[in-house]
């Protein structure tokens, strides 16, 4: 008996000094990462997205390069910077700033959704590992925000590819209850997504953050199904009601999915009104 408690002590010892170790290793490799990263960028460096030429704007709004250019002879809109050669160069606020002045007259400058149109939630998710999921989302969103859509990006997955591809990288920009496990998670702790969302340097696309923090969801979950506490909303209509709170703010939202089928992504696809999967892409590219 005494051999056995001995047993069960030392186990416990060597989990605690594997936890330590583990604790002691993570504490270095962020701070190499910190150094690295101090290094390599300036505190000041931050993505921007490039100045469009007047032809580019024009057929981003739909209208004419000549078009444009009398509205900005008619002293219409916003005032573009001047580049090589004097060429007019417009910023996406500025090409939003023609579309809201153009869709005084004609509404369909502004291409969001109208009347009973429903908010569309377009997760991209496909269980294999590196399939090209983030690169569709980034690419899916930020092609909706510069056709005047007004987009959430959604990063579920705690690798948060996604976040750092916008910029914000996990492992400093992140803090705790940033992503949107702060807005499903089960306890006292959870806060309204619109304090999470953050915005990014295309306009009229915003971006829910990831990190590792998200798997917390895939551990809490099963702790709540088998405590058999329903009282708190079903797991998998936690991400849709998040969602939900700012519904009117947004035309499309897309969701980059983890790479498995896990409550995150159960939650992602209950809420989506579309899934974009592998087979899709291929096909959307040409393939089989
Ligand atoms: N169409 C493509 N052609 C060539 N390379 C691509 C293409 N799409 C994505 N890639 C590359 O494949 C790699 C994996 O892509 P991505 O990160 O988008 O996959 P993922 O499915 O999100 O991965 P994970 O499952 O780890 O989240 C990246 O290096 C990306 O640049
Ligand atoms: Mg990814």
């Amino acid at each position: 008996m005494s051999t056995v408690t001995e047993n069960s002590a030392q186990q416990r010892n060597v989990n605690s000094s594997i936890d330590e170790l583990i604790d002691e290793h993570a504490r270095v490799l962020s701070s190499q990462l910190h150094t690295l990263r101090s290094r390599l960028f300036s505190p000041a460096t931050e993505k921007e997205l490039r100045l469009f030429s007047s032809p580019e704007a024009a057929r981003l709004i739909g209208v004419t390069d000549a078009y444009l250019r009398q509205l900005a002879r008619a002293g219409e809109g916003p005032e573009a910077e001047r580049g090589p050669g004097g060429r007019r160069l417009y910023s996406l606020p500025q090409i939003n700033q023609i579309r809201r002045l153009l869709s005084q007259h004609k509404p369909a400058y502004l291409p969001g959704r109208t009347g009973q149109e429903h908010l569309q939630v377009i997760a991209v998710t496909n269980f294999k590992g590196g399939s090209g999921k983030t690169t569709v989302s980034v690419h899916l969103a930020q092609y909706l925000a510069m056709r005047g859509f007004r987009v959430l990006a959604v990063d579920l997955d705690p690798q948060a590819s996604l976040s750092a591809l916008f910029g914000y990288q996990p492992e400093f920009d992140i803090r705790p209850n940033e992503t949107l496990y702060g807005a499903i998670r089960y306890d006292d702790q959870r806060r309204p997504l619109r304090d999470i969302i953050r915005s990014t340097y295309f306009d009229g696309l915003d971006l829910v953050p990831a990190n590792l923090e998200l798997h917390e969801y895939e551990h809490e979950t099963p702790l709540m199904l088998t405590s058999g506490d329903r009282s708190d909303g079903l797991f998998f209509a936690r991400v849709a009601q998040a969602l939900g709170t700012v519904d009117q703010d947004y035309d499309v939202v897309v969701i980059d999915c983890p790479p498995q089928l896990g409550f995150l992504t159960l939650g992602a696809l209950c809420a989506a009104t579309g899934v974009l999967g592998g087979a899709a892409w291929r096909r959307a590219a040409g393939g089989g």
